[in-house]
C-alpha cells in the first residue's frame, strides 16, 4: 500500500490576544495520499486557511502559537520543528499553495516576470530565456490575455482574477507534490474557473500531487474531491468520502451546508439558511460548538464537546452518532 504523503495529527493553533491565547483551530487530524484530493469546506471564519497556513508555518510568529504536541509529518519527516529557513526551501518546491489573498502574496513591487522566472531558475536550474518562455507558457495556460504583455507588468496593474491565474500558474509549475490550493477559483469567471480546475486535475495526473482544497464552492468540491472534511469553529465536525458525505450527510451542520446549496431541480421560493452565526473566538461554548444554531441539539451537548467518532468508515463529531459508539470495554 502506498505511503501516505501528509499526516497532520492534534493540530492545535491559537493566537495571542490582549486576554489571552485563543485557539483558532483544534483537534484537526487527517492523512493524504498522494494522487488524492481532501476537499476542506465550512463558513467563513472555521479555521479552514489557519489550518493549511499553520502545516506551512506561515501564520505571523509574533501573534500566534502552534501547540506542541500539534505534529504535521511529509513523507514522515517533521515539518512543525523545521525552522523557518527550511520551511521557506520546501514550500515552492514540495508544497505548493495558492493563497485565497493574492495581492498580499505577490510582491507589489516586482513585476510579474521577476517573481515567476527567479523560482525557475532556482527551482529547476533552467536558463533564465528558458525560465522566461515556461513562465510565459504557464501564463497561457491559465487563460492571461497577452501574456507578453502582462508579464512585464506589476501585481497592482492586473485585475483581481488576473492576479489569482498568476499565482496560480506560479504554484503549478513548480511541480509540487502537495498543491494547497485556498479558494482557487473564486475571484474568477465559471469559464476560467473549469480551465483552471482542469489545470489542477492534469498536473494531479502528471505527478501524483496531493491537493487539499479549500472552497466555499462546493460544485467544485464536488468535481475535484475524494475526501471531504467539514470545518465549524476550528474542529473538524465531519469527515467522509465525497459520495458518502453528499448522499448521506450525517452531522447537522453538513445537512445545514447542503441545504443551502441552491438547486434547479428543487422548486422552492426560499433558500435554506442556517441561522445564527459561527461563534467568535473568544466565546466559544463550553459544549458542542454548533449546539446554538442545531436543531437537534440535546441538553448534554450544552455540557460537553463531542469527540470526533468513528461511524460506518467515516466520521462525525455528534452525540447524535457518538451515542452508538462502543464505549472503551465493550466487545
Ligand atoms: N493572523 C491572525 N490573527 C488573529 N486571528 C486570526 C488570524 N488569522 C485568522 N484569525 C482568526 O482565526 C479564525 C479562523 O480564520 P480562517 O482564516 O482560518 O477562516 P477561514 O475558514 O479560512 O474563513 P474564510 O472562508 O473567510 O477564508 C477566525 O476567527 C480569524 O479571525
Ligand atoms: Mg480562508
Amino acid at each position: 500500500m502506498a505511503e501516505p504523503i501528509l499526516e497532520v495529527r492534534n493540530l492545535k493553533t491559537g493566537f495571542y490576544s490582549k486576554k489571552g491565547i485563543f485557539y483558532a483551530v483544534e483537534d484537526v487530524n487527517f492523512t493524504l495520499m498522494p494522487g488524492r484530493t481532501l476537499g476542506i469546506v465550512g463558513e467563513s471564519g472555521c479555521g479552514k486557511s489557519v489550518t493549511c497556513l499553520s502545516m506551512l508555518k506561515l501564520l505571523p510568529e509574533r501573534n500566534s502559537l502552534i501547540e506542541e504536541n500539534s505534529s504535521v509529518r511529509m513523507h514522515g519527516e517533521e515539518l512543525t520543528k523545521k525552522s523557518r529557513r527550511e520551511m521557506c526551501k520546501i514550500r515552492g518546491n514540495e508544497i505548493a499553495m495558492i493563497f485565497q489573498d493574492s495581492m498580499t502574496s505577490l510582491n507589489p513591487v516586482m513585476t510579474i516576470e521577476r517573481q515567476m522566472v527567479e523560482p525557475f531558475m532556482v527551482h529547476q536550474k533552467l536558463s533564465r530565456a528558458e525560465a522566461r518562455r515556461k513562465s510565459l507558457d504557464m501564463l497561457k495556460k491559465v487563460g492571461i490575455p497577452s501574456p507578453e504583455t502582462k508579464i512585464k507588468q506589476f501585481p497592482h496593474q492586473l485585475s483581481g482574477g488576473q492576479r489569482q491565474r498568476v499565482m496560480i500558474a506560479m504554484a503549478l509549475s513548480c511541480n509540487p507534490q502537495v498543491l494547497i490550493a485556498d479558494e482557487p477559483t473564486t475571484a474568477l469567471d465559471v469559464t476560467i474557473q473549469a480551465q483552471i480546475v482542469r489545470l489542477m486535475k492534469e498536473l494531479q495526473e502528471k505527478l501524483d500531487t496531493a491537493i487539499i482544497l479549500i472552497t466555499h464552492d462546493l460544485g467544485v468540491v464536488a468535481e475535484m474531491a475524494d475526501e471531504i472534511m467539514v470545518m465549524y469553529a476550528g474542529n473538524v465536525v465531519e469527515k467522509a468520502g465525497k459520495r458518502e458525505l453528499f448522499e448521506e450527510p450525517l452531522h447537522p451542520y453538513t445537512k445545514g451546508l447542503l441545504a443551502s446549496i441552491p438547486s434547479l431541480a428543487k422548486d422552492t421560493d426560499r433558500l435554506y439558511t442556517i441561522e445564527g452565526v459561527v461563534p467568535s473566538l473568544q466565546d466559544m461554548p463550553r459544549g458542542c460548538r454548533f449546539c446554538d444554531r442545531c436543531e437537534y441539539s440535546m441538553p448534554r451537548c450544552r455540557e460537553e464537546n463531542p469527540a470526533l467518532g468513528r461511524i460506518q468508515g467515516r466520521e462525525v463529531r455528534c452525540f447524535l452518532y457518538n451515542e452508538k459508539q462502543p464505549k472503551e470495554g465493550d466487545i
